[in-house]
């Protein structure tokens, strides 16, 4: 462990352009549950995951019914205004303050990187705490609207003022297309990467799971250094498959910080 916390740390003392993808595993550490893992959601309650691939149809079908839903029902991820950034989402930040990472690409939806100081985040699968247009995707936050009168007066659900769509949380569903700049960005910012961390995720829900397999075809064609790091706490298929060049087996809340502190002594 401490030799692969080393080469990651000289990888990106080295690198121009280095970026990280994080999935659920970056945030069990600060009490939001992750899907596959162990303990995950989905490992736990199978319905609860078949039911999460109907979201989006119920929204298409029934908007009104989808908002009324989201304003009493329970959130499958419990309290996300409750939960603070561990070492983990801080040590992201600290790097990126160190100009050493230029974006945080996240599969979270719980905000956390943001909160943690990390100012160059795509939320590639939405934030919580935003709403969207699904007609023009015009972003909107929360308190662009008075959801409690709305439920009271029976007026959901919000509509776009730019196009007159229906807005919906920020959240991508399963079966949901990520927006169109999201995955552009995204896309950007994975060719242009020299080296890429990967962090807290199983690396099996698409796209996402393509941006290493793109941009290491990208690199190998144009003959650029290209660097995989995966921060697991188990193999993925980019272990597997050797679309990582390695994996550091361990929580992200521990290894991070550690890999933090390497870079700190280099830059001393
Ligand atoms: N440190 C390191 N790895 C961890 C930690 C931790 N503290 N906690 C969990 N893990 C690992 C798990 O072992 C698992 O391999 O993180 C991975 C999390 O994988 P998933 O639960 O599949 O989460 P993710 O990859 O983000 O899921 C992708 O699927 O359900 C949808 O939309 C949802 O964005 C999510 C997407
Ligand atoms: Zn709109």
């Amino acid at each position: 462990m401490e030799g692969r916390i080393q080469g990651a740390a000289d990888a990106l003392f080295r690198s121009r352009f280095a970026i990280v993808l994080t999935g659920a595993g970056m945030s069990t550490e600060s009490g939001v549950p992750d899907f596959r893992g162990p303990s995950g959601i989905w490992t736990r309650d199978p319905e609860a995951e078949q039911k999460a691939y109907r979201s989006y149809d119920r929204f298409k079908k029934n908007p009104k019914e989808y908002w009324v839903e989201r304003l009493t029902g329970p959130s499958l991820l419990g309290d996300l205004a409750g939960v603070s950034p561990n070492p983990g989402h801080l040590a992201l930040a600290e790097l990126e303050a160190a100009g050493i990472l230029k974006w945080v690409i996240t599969q979270n939806i719980d905000n956390l990187h943001q909160r943690a100081g990390s100012k160059r985040v795509i939320d590639y699968h939405g934030n919580a705490f935003k709403l969207r247009c699904a007609s023009c995707s015009a972003r909107y936050e929360p308190t662009d609207f008075d959801f409690q009168e709305m439920l009271k007066k029976g007026t959901l659900p919000p509509l776009c003022r730019k196009c007159g769509g229906v807005i919906k949380s920020d959240i991508v569903h399963f079966n949901e297309s990520i927006p169109s700049d999201v995955s552009a960005l995204s896309l950007e910012a994975a060719v242009a990467s020299d080296v890429m961390l990967i962090c807290g995720t199983s690396a099996v829900v698409y796209p996402f799971a393509n941006l290493p397999r793109i941009a290491k075809r990208h690199r190998r064609e144009s003959s650029l250094p290209f660097t995989v790091i995966e921060i697991n706490a188990e193999p993925t298929p980019l272990t597997e498959q050797n679309i990582s060049d390695y994996l550091i087996q361990g929580k992200t809340g521990e290894v991070l910080p550690r890999l933090a502190a390497e870079l700190k002594k280099k830059s001393i």
